[in-house]
Parts: C-alpha cells; structure tokens; sequence
C-alpha cells in the first residue's frame, strides 16, 4: 500500500471516530433536554395540568366576568360541600342527558352522582400519600386510588383520554400536583344510579 493511502484512511477513520463521538454527544445532550428536573419538571406539569382540562372539573370556581373562575387558594381541591348538587331528573335520565355543578366539579347522569377528587397534597383528603405508581394507574388506566381489585373511575374522568400518555408527562403532573398547597376536603362516595 502507498504510503498516501495509508495517510487519507487513517485520515478517515480520525474523522469518522470524531464525527460517531459527536453524535453520541448531541443525542445524550438532546435526551438530557427533553427530561426535565426538578423545577423544571413542577413547571412542566402546571403547563400540562393547564392544558389537559383537570382544572375544568377538580377545581371549585367562582362566577366572574367572564365565566366560572378559579379560586387560586381552593385550586384543585375537588368538589366543595357548598356546591350545590345537581339531582338527576328521571326524565332526563331516561334521554340520555346529564347535569353538572356550575362549576363542573359534580355531575349526575346515567353513571349516578359523582365529584371530582381533591388532587392537592393533602395527606388524608388528597393524594399527599399516594405514590407515582398509584397515580399513574389512577390517571392512565381508571383505577380508583391507583389500586388494582378496585372499582373503575366513573364518568365524567375522562381517564381513557389520558391512556397513552407518556411516563415523563405522568410524572411531571405528579410532581406539580405534590408542590400544590394541600387543601383539606373530603371528597363524598359516588351515589349509584338507582339511588339519587
Ligand atoms: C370532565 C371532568 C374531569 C376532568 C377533565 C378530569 N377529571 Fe379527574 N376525576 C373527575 C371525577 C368526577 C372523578 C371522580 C370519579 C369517581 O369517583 O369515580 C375524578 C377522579 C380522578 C382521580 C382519581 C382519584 C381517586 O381518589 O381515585 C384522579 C387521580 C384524577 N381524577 C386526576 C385527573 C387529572 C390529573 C386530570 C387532568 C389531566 C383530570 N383528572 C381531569 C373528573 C374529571
């Protein structure tokens, strides 16, 4: 072999080497970008808890100028004992139909009667106790208290819409829900059907 062959391969495998090494660097720094940390992953969560609805339904709101408002210090605290209840018609019933709360957080339809859960941190009223695996299964599968052998979640937790989220996205919600102010608020059982 002549030695200017041999000078334009080492050349090349030098270069290839680099270029492999970048690569593996950029990739490990994109998967570093996409997995966020600690403040990060709180922010991440608030922005997808905004986006994905839970407030409509596990936060008591107040009229406002514009429509049913948050109540900052009450945020995600589930159904108030104060909220008037609506009662299934059995006209209505019997169309099909439902009836909410006026701030979404109780609703009555052919499932019964049920309220929305209080998702703040509280340790005996929410989920201050409850591990990401049993929040995972709750929001991701429809399994009351994330427990398996448990009753379903009833409507209207649209749980089945959050059956393909991804684990990083789960697990920032849950990190947002923990960093929440707990609130204390016991959430009633679901009255069945035949008994409202
Ligand atoms: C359309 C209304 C609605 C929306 C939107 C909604 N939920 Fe719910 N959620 C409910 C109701 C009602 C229940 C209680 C159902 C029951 O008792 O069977 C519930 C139950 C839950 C539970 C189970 C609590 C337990 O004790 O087992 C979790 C966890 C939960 N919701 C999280 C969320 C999160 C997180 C979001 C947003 C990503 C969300 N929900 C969006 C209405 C809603």
């Amino acid at each position: 072999m002549r030695l200017s062959s041999i000078f334009f391969m080492a050349t090349a495998i030098t270069f290839l080497f680099f270029t492999s090494c970048n690569n593996a660097a950029d990739s490990a720094k994109t998967a570093a970008a996409s997995k966020p940390a600690g403040d990060d992953m709180v922010k991440r969560g608030e922005y997808l808890v905004s986006i994905t609805g839970c407030n409509d339904c596990h936060s008591p709101k107040k009229p406002g100028a514009h429509g049913p408002e948050l109540i900052p210090e009450l945020l995600l605290s589930g159904y108030a004992s104060a909220t008037p209840v609506p009662r299934q018609d059995t006209a209505l019933t019997k169309m099909g139909m439902a009836s909410f709360a006026p701030d979404l957080t109780a609703s009555s339809g052919p499932w019964g009667i049920t309220y929305a859960a209080n998702l703040t941190p509280d340790s005996t009223s929410g989920i201050g106790t409850w591990t990401e695996e049993q929040f995972k299964k709750a929001l991701t599968q429809g399994k009351f208290m994330g427990q398996d052998g448990g009753r379903m979640l009833l409507p209207p937790m649209p749980w089945p819409n959050y059956s393909k989220m991804t684990d990083d996205d789960v697990k920032a919600i849950f990190a947002y829900l923990k960093s929440i102010k707990p609130v204390k608020n016991s959430i009633p059982e679901p009255v069945a059907p035949g008994k409202m």
